[in-house]
């Protein structure tokens, strides 16, 4: 058993801190928001994620796991200390912001006065992690005695309980000059993770944190590719869904983010994608990330291009036209709606003046806070009665499993856009339904 402190408790400190209680740790969240504490403390996840709430209540229960917004009590208590806060864009710029980073290292570094290993998950740009080194031995009256290893945090919102605990790999990068402990305490607290099998990467720093943008990058590098492809199966009326499997069979090139449709959103692919950018071009080497710009651009096109498809479905003019708009969540599972393309499209929608009508199942409150002025519906079936397209943008369980004759009874025109491509098409077709896929037959 460690004594470990996670700052930072959103999407990744929350989930981090939990599943070290499950490892057997004894873990303090620390977070400078007392609401958000308060609510972890009284066992309250303040976000949906599958699993997440069993191992939060779980652990706070036991002890094991607790919170609080005071710094001191996790230097005191604690020798291992992860960085798990937030680092989004930069206002009006594609760089991170590092203000939650730093403001961890200066509340922490000066209570150091003992050993400890600080462990960075969060996503920084390359170079970030040599440089809060530093940082952190000037601060700390620790000094050198104060080590820094990069952990990055490969997980998946909707899978965040499983990625946590049963991760693909652990990457972990070390000052090769100065080693230190910091490998061997990593491997004592992954112990049960690794005792799995799990491979290790250890490596320098840069290369850990590179590890991170580095993968965000060929995910959403594949998701463009797919996309791409769906541009072109339109023009000549192939499918992409059977392009994707028969390329995906190819254990080289692998079926998995092969899936065209409305691309890719969320809390960090986006916003990872274009702070590499711009650490790329201070770096010198922005010509070797040029093509990311044309991944982001046909990503940002699959939301133009389903609504120019609303658009023709009802008559040219979305004006007063009765939408439903299914799925707001950036992906299902998830009730997060950061640069989300569901809720984009919906948004330029009501912007054109359509009568939009939203359900999801999860992620309406967030949606509604965002997009105060979008209409919202209680059911599927509030959303798609008296409708003229129903337009699926997330592809919730719920949604690919609706009964397509049971709705077709409630709308105006039978007219279906399924921008996740995962709708059953034959039986859409069957119960009379207009279906339009993204780089699939029309029928
Ligand atoms: C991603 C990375 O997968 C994860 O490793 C990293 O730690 C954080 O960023 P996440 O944002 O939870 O995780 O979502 P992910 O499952 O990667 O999906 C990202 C977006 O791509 C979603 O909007 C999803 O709908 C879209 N997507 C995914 C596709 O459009 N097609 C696909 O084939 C796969």
């Amino acid at each position: 058993m460690e004594r470990v402190s996670v700052f930072g408790t959103g999407y990744l400190g929350a989930t981090h801190a939990a599943g070290m209680a499950e490892l057997g740790h004894e873990v303090i969240g620390v977070d400078t928001d007392e609401a958000k504490v308060a609510r972890l403390q009284a066992g309250d996840l303040p976000f949906f994620e599958p699993g997440l709430p069993e191992l939060l209540a779980r652990h706070v229960e036991s002890g094991r796991l607790r919170f609080t917004t005071d710094p001191a009590e996790a230097a005191s208590e604690a020798d291992v200390h992860f960085i798990g806060v937030g680092t989004p864009q930069k206002h009006g710029k594609h760089a991170a912001d590092l203000t939650q980073v730093h403001a961890v290292v200066d509340a922490l570094a000066p209570l150091l006065d003992r050993p400890a290993v600080i462990l960075g998950k969060s996503t920084v740009p390359v170079g970030t992690a040599a440089q809060l080194t530093m940082r952190f031995q000037e601060l700390a009256p620790a000094g050198a005695a104060v080590e820094l290893g990069w952990n990055p945090e490969f997980l998946r919102e909707g899978l965040a309980v499983q990625d946590t605990l049963r991760p693909d790999r652990i990457v972990l990068g070390v000052d090769p000059g100065r080693p230190g402990s910091v490998e061997e305490v990593t491997r004592r607290i992954y112990a049960p993770i690794l005792d799995a099998g799990t491979p290790v990467i250890v490596t320098d720093l840069a290369t850990a944190e590179l590890a991170k943008v580095a993968a965000n990058a060929f995910l959403a590098t594949k998701i463009s590719f797919i996309n791409a492809m769906a541009e072109v199966c339109d023009a000549v009326g192939a499918d992409v869904r059977d392009l994707a499997d028969a390329i995906g069979h190819d254990a080289r090139i692998g079926r998995a983010f092969l899936n065209a449709g409305l691309g890719f959103g969320g809390g960090c692919l986006p916003k990872d994608l274009r702070a590499f950018r711009a650490r790329a071009s201070e770096l010198g080497v922005g010509e070797s990330l040029a093509f990311l710009r044309e991944v982001e651009s046909i990503n940002t096109r699959r939301r133009g291009r389903v609504v120019d498809l609303a658009r023709q479905a009802v008559g040219g003019r979305l004006e007063g036209a009765r939408i439903a708009v299914l799925g707001v969540a950036f992906k299902p599972d998830s009730d997060d709606i950061r640069d989300s393309p569901a809720l984009d499209v919906a948004g330029r929608l009501h912007l054109e003046g359509a009568d939009v009508l939203v359900y999801d199942p999860r992620a309406m409150a967030n949606a509604a806070r965002s997009w105060p002025t979008l209409a919202f519906a209680d059911s599927v079936e509030d959303a798609v009665a008296g409708a003229r397209l129903v337009i699926v943008a997330t592809e919730w369980q719920e949604f690919r499993e609706a009964d397509p004759g049971a709705l077709a009874k409630l709308v105006v025109e039978r007219q279906v856009i399924d921008a996740r491509n995962c709708l059953d098409v034959d039986a859409w077709c069957a119960a009379g339904w207009r279906y339009q896929g993204l780089g699939r037959h029309a029928s």
